[in-house]
């Protein structure tokens, strides 16, 4: 698993929201509680405490998406949660990711929450966060 790669994906995702560095992957590659699951499609990657998964973020290449990567990536994901004593995933997903929402509630997730201008973005707006979980 190569930090610079996943930093490199992160950077060209898309995504408004500030991207993490290669150093920051390389401390949640490093720590024994990061879940990660990679393709070459994507990645998706989190961490787990006792019995809760904890989804940080899944990503997958801008040309292939709406190709069922996303869907699959998400599955490896909760299966390996699962696997490793995880009986819950949670997760936040800013207001304005309509994809992102649309993966998380077509696969099982439900909103329990709110986060009131929890994200800034790289122009310095706030978006809220919505906060899922699914039971595994
Ligand atoms: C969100 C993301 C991971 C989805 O990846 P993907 O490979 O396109 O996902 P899938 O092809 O498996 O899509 C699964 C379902 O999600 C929903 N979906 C995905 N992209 C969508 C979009 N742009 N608009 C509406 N629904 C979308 C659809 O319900 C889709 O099923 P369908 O194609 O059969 O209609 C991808 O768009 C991405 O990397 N975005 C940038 C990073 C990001 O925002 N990550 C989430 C942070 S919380």
């Amino acid at each position: 698993m190569i930090a610079a790669d996943l930093a490199y994906q992160h950077a060209n995702s898309g995504m408004t929201l500030r991207t993490w560095s290669e150093q920051e992957y390389q401390d949640l590659l490093d720590d024994p509680k990061t879940i990660i699951v990679q393709t070459n499609a994507g990645y998706a990657i989190g961490t787990i405490v006792c019995d809760v998964a904890e989804l940080l973020l899944i990503i997958t290449r801008p040309a292939l998406r709406r190709n069922g990567h996303g869907k699959n990536l998400l599955s490896q994901f909760e299966n390996t949660a699962k696997a490793r004593g995880g009986d819950f995933v949670i997760l936040e997903v800013s207001e304005k990711n309509l994809a992102a929402q649309a993966l998380y509630l077509s696969t099982g997730y439900t909103e329990i929450g709110r986060r009131s201008g929890y994200y800034k973005t790289q122009n310095g707006d706030s978006e809220d966060a919505l906060v899922l979980r699914k039971a595994l």
